[in-house]
């Protein structure tokens, strides 16, 4: 009984399985073989009798009325974002590709960060599977053969619209006026054409660098986590916004793109400017460093902070996530080229006396000689003990250890030559001419923190005091501002760059920020010429280091880097189109430096005292906004004409309008123009509020700067401490603004006094 009831489960037992087994065999061939049997009839998006790709899907047909910016979740968020209408009316054709093929609520309502990423990055391949960056690309408007086209392409519409612009006025007013209408016509178009393929440009590199160079910054992903679940809540507090998520499914070709979850590294088509090597270190021993040089090991300095990345990254296949992993310390950056190698073996010298101990890294495109390089190296590391008379007066306010104690002398620079000739493509080595070497020292200097400063730069206090600056501290930049003058830019160009800036699908999809009123307030887009000067630029690599890849891409660009003097320009707006403001100008516009004019030699015509000072000097300067009195750093070297060498000197000594306590005689003006700049004030002129000359009665000054072009070849300008005064004689109206303007006490005085003769050589 017992064996028999045994046998009984037992066959039981059997049957269950036989039977669990049976049903699992049956589901795994339908699964395996289910799939495998619809595998092997193989699809073809370019077989037009294959139903399986519609041919609207292959050609990424527009739905009608199916425009994701009338969207009803995409205007919810755009409001909840606040963004403004005038800003970033363009953008990327890419998004419209998408939006064609999912519906809006389907992306949104299920994508996280980097499947947004993965989405848009397979539709840049779809649209075109050879798409690369061309660095040069041309954005001029002209006319030529494609205007003969379009005009016989589209002569009877032409017509028409001239037909109708002129309809109602007689003809005299119009005839012979179509050749211009048609050519008008014709530059709207391609202008919003290049302005599109801007927009696109700048979308794919702004977006591969946030989602695959930075996308394991643990900062970035806090911000972008936050951004989505905030999105996600919005979205599901609304009811009939969620009832409108729908699942999310990848069209047939986004599925053909690749395997998976990943994209294949895009780094040779977003740099195709890059020959993905690293730049070649060189420490002045004449040592050479293959890699990235690791600061708080050479220089057993304790105060250099170390690297930062961690090994994983730094193994990275993307060039720029490894590069960003290994910078490390804090230094000052230059960037010369041979002909200005004597203006910065004195900023050199000049580092030394300001006590200066941290590293200098030069880096240069192959257009800086041995010679140089030993004079650079002899002015860093010499015995400099023989110091100017100047230094008698100041040393009783030095700290006991300002000398070296074993050479007795002013300490040491640790120079570094940085050749990024190598890390440069050879076919795009004809971009890096001229400033855009700054640009280049920007990028690969090799430190986390740095101070960019022009060989003609003086500084008047020691660099480690700049990273003290509150404004570096909060933002991790310092820029400084030009000076204000009043020389208008084609408002169009501030209009233009509103309109190719980020816009709200950026922000709704990647968490872009447009630009706002922190850079519309700029002098830039108040249709100024000039906003920053350049001499001297703070970063922190680590908190903007896309906005800096930003800032060396735009510069290919040529519709954007036409706008801007050089390199000056470049920075804030690479940080603004990068959607990057957190970045901070000091607050004073550029001062003139030096000595005011005695009241006496610039009287009214009746005779009696301006109320205005005026300062007039070849050498703008820059005044810390923290006590509105320190003299940060001077332009133009520190002799008193940077052009000394190339003046007429008989033809500028009888000019007579300014200089005048000097003999009108060339030997007088030569040796001044020589001489260092004796810095007993500063006048930061105040800049009319709505940028209106200051038109007045009692001759003073209507403009906070004019200059003088007959003196040290154009670089004089004199700025005035006040301008307007009374603008009705009756009332006694006035539309006086004060300025700034400062003296500087004896012992200042004789600081700069010693800075000047160490920088010229003077004994
Ligand atoms: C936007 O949507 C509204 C209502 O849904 C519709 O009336 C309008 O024609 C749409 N506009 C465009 C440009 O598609
Ligand atoms: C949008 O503006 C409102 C009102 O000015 C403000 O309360 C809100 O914080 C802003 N939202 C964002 C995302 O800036
Ligand atoms: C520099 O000064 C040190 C210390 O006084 C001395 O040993 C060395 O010889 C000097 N070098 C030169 C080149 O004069
Ligand atoms: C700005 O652009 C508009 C429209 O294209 C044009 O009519 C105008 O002349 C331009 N302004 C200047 C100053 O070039
Ligand atoms: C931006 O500035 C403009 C003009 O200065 C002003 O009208 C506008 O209200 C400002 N916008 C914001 C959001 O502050
Ligand atoms: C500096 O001047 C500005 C006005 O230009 C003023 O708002 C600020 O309080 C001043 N700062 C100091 C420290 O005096």
């Amino acid at each position: 009984m017992v064996a028999r009831g045994k046998s009984k489960a037992r066959v039981c037992t059997y049957y269950s399985l036989l039977s669990v087994w049976v049903v699992c065999a049956i589901g795994w061939y339908r699964y395996y073989y289910g799939s495998a049997a619809s595998a092997k009839i193989p699809h073809s998006i370019y077989d037009t009798n294959d139903p399986e790709f519609e041919l609207s899907k292959v050609l990424n047909l527009a739905v009608d009325g199916n425009e994701f910016t009338n969207n009803s979740m995409y205007l919810r968020l755009k409001e909840a974002y606040n963004s403004s209408e005038e800003v970033g009316l363009r953008y990327s054709s890419i998004y419209d590709d998408i939006f064609q093929n999912h519906e809006f609520e389907s992306v949104i309502g299920n994508l996280d960060f980097r499947q947004r990423c993965n989405l848009f990055f397979r539709n840049v391949f779809i649209k075109n599977h050879n798409w690369v960056f061309n660095p040069n690309q041309n954005f001029e408007v002209g006319l030529g053969k494609e205007f003969e086209r379009y005009q016989s392409n589209n002569a009877a519409k032409l017509q028409a619209a001239f037909d109708k612009a002129n309809e109602g006025r007689s003809v005299e007013d119009y005839k012979g006026k179509f050749s211009e209408f048609k050519k008008q016509a014709f530059q709207e178009l391609k202008q919003a054409e290049v302005e599109q393929r801007v927009v696109n440009e700048l979308a794919v590199f702004r977006l591969y660098n946030k989602c695959y160079v930075t996308d394991n910054d643990p900062l970035q992903n806090r911000k972008t986590d936050a951004f989505i679940s905030e999105q996600k809540l919005l979205i599901n507090d609304d009811a009939e916004l969620k009832s409108k998520v729908v699942p999310f499914e990848q069209t047939k070709k986004e599925q053909l793109v690749t395997n998976g979850n990943t994209l294949p590294n895009l780094d040779h088509r977003i740099y195709p400017w890059l020959s993905f090597d690293l730049p070649v270190y060189e420490r002045w021993t004449g040592q050479i460093y293959r890699d990235i040089p690791d600061f708080s090991q050479i220089l057993k300095d304790k105060s250099q902070p170390p690297k930062s990345g961690s090994s994983k990254s730094a193994q990275s296949t993307a060039f720029f996530k490894r590069f960003k992993s290994q910078c490390n310390g804090k230094g000052i950056v230059l960037s010369f080229a041979n002909q200005h190698t004597d203006t910065a073996v004195n900023l050199i010298r000049l580092l030394r006396a300001l006590k200066n101990t941290l590293p200098i890294q030069i880096v240069y495109f192959d257009n800086l000689n041995d010679d140089s390089k030993r004079k650079i190296v002899t002015a860093a590391r010499e015995n400099f003990s023989y110091l100017p008379q100047s230094f008698d007066k100041i040393s009783q306010y030095l700290p006991k250890d300002y000398l070296d104690p074993t050479s007795k002398g002013l300490p040491k620079q640790e120079v570094w030559f940085v050749n990024t000739a190598t890390s440069i493509n050879p076919n795009f080595k004809d971009k890096f001419g001229g400033y855009a070497n700054k640009l280049l020292a920007t990028l690969f200097n090799s430190f986390n923190e740095f101070m960019l400063v022009d060989a003609d730069t003086a500084l008047l206090h020691s660099p480690e005091s700049f990273f003290q600056l509150q404004g570096y501290k909060e933002t991790g930049t310092f820029f400084f501002k030009d000076r204000s003058i009043l020389q208008r830019r084609n408002e169009n160009d501030s209009r233009m760059f509103k309109r190719i800036s980020q816009s709200a699908v950026d922000k709704i999809m990647f968490d872009i920020d447009p630009m706002t009123n922190r850079t519309f307030n700029g002098n830039f887009f108040q249709d100024l010429y000039h906003q920053m000067e350049s001499g001297v630029v703070l970063f922190n690599r680590q908190q903007h280091f896309n906005s800096i890849l930003m800032v060396v891409h735009i510069n290919f660009l040529s519709i954007i880097r036409k706008k801007s003097w050089g390199d000056k320009e470049l920075y804030w707006l690479g940080f603004a189109f990068n959607g990057d403001e957190n970045y901070h100008f000091n607050s004073h516009g550029a001062a003139a430096i030096g000595e005011v004019t005695n009241p006496s030699d610039r009287k009214r015509p009746d005779g009696t005292h301006h109320r205005s000072q005026e300062l007039c000097s070849p050498h703008p300067g820059h005044i810390s906004e923290e006590d509105n009195h320190t003299l940060l750093w001077i332009n133009s070297g520190f002799r008193y004409c940077h052009q000394a060498d190339i003046i007429n000197y008989d033809v500028e000594s009888k000019l007579g309008r300014k200089l005048k306590f000097l003999d009108s005689t060339a030997a007088a003006f030569k040796e001044y123009y020589h001489s260092p700049l004796r810095i007993k004030h500063a006048v930061v002129p105040p800049r009319g509020e709505r940028l209106q000359n200051m038109e007045n009665k009692n001759d003073e000054p209507s403009l906070g700067w004019a200059v003088e072009r007959e003196y040290c070849k154009e670089y004089m300008w004199c700025a005035y401490s006040s301008i307007g005064g009374i603008t009705d004689i009756d009332t006694g109206a006035e539309n006086t603004m004060e300025g700034l303007l400062i003296t500087y006490t004896e012992k200042e005085q004789a600081f700069f006094d010693y800075y000047g003769d160490i920088w010229i050589g003077v004994e």
